[in-house]
């Protein structure tokens, strides 16, 4: 039966927010969603301890981006809210910390709605990383104009989104979302690499490419190099662009610890000139 949640919602077309609510063990995904994580998984059987270990990333960046005077955060293809959220780890250093998450997927949205419902402080906006002038509207207006101010340093977060946007485009998406930010803003990403994958066998990633061709955003990969090109003209913060177990490690053993490049994905934190 179809919940108030999912009223309007295409359930039969998998979707990467509800497949990887899937892969971290939430329940805000559909039979569809399920059925094309499982392929996924069967030719990646280490994608949930992967989804786990970005998060881990997503958490220790938020910790740094705080300790490093950030008070702002734009968190781009934020997906279902699950356990860390990234304005409850901001809000647990700093009270005062603002938060707009912003996702392409209904479901994603309509749940951060409810968990942010009473909070001043986070919003969510459905937008697509695809428009930025147009997401970058939305940022500019009410609700998001009551909680972040863009004419101050924000953090951009692209965390496990870049490779949703296959190719080329993305570049210039990028930097249009850096151009609108204000100087000393930072940008945090992580990126599902070639490298990372390359131990697979063929057949194995073509399934798991195929199993993603079937959803809303299909997947593309990107090299180390495609990766740092993001990060062109800011200046990345120690240790650079590492897989992300190894992103400024801290006292929790999380997924892949002693072997990294397991994690198939590579993490970098950078902040754009402050004048
Ligand atoms: C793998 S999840 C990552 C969620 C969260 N950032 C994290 O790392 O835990 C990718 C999210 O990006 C969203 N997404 C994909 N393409 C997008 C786009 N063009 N614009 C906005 N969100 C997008 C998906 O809906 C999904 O929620």
């Amino acid at each position: 039966m179809e919940s108030d949640w999912a009223r309007g919602v295409d359930i039969d077309t998998p979707s990467a927010a509800r497949m990887y609510d899937y892969y971290l063990g939430g329940g805000h995904n559909f039979a569809a969603d399920r059925q094309a994580a499982d392929a996924v998984i069967a030719a990646i059987p280490d994608l949930p301890r992967i989804a786990q270990a970005n998060r881990a990333f997503l958490r220790r960046a938020v910790r740094f981006l705080v300790a490093s005077g950030v008070r702002q955060f734009v968190d781009v293809g934020s997906g279902i809210p699950t356990v860390g959220n990234v304005h409850e780890i901001a809000q647990q250093l700093d009270p005062a910390a603002a938060t707009v998450y912003i996702d392409l997927d209904p479901i994603a949205v309509t749940h951060s709605r409810q968990l942010l419902a009473g909070d001043p402080r986070a919003t969510v906006l459905r937008a697509d990383l695809r428009e930025p002038d147009e997401l970058l509207a939305r940022l500019r207006e009410e609700p998001a104009a009551g909680v972040v101010d863009l004419d101050q340093p924000v953090a951009v977060l692209l965390v496990s989104v870049l490779h949703f946007v296959p190719g080329e485009e993305a570049y210039p998406h990028v930097a249009a979302l850096l151009d609108a930010v204000a100087p000393g803003s930072w940008l945090a990403v992580s990126h599902s690499s070639v490298e990372g994958f390359a131990g697979l066998g063929k057949d194995d990633f073509d399934s798991a490419e195929e199993a993603y061709k079937k959803t809303t955003t299909p997947v593309g990969l990107r090299t180390r190099a495609e990766i740092e090109r993001f990060f062109a003209g800011l200046a990345v913060a120690d240790p650079g662009l590492v897989w992300v177990p190894e992103w400024r490690p801290d006292e929790t053993v999380g997924p892949f610890a002693g072997e990294p490049w397991r994690s198939g994905m590579l993490a970098a934190v950078g902040q754009k000139p402050a004048t």
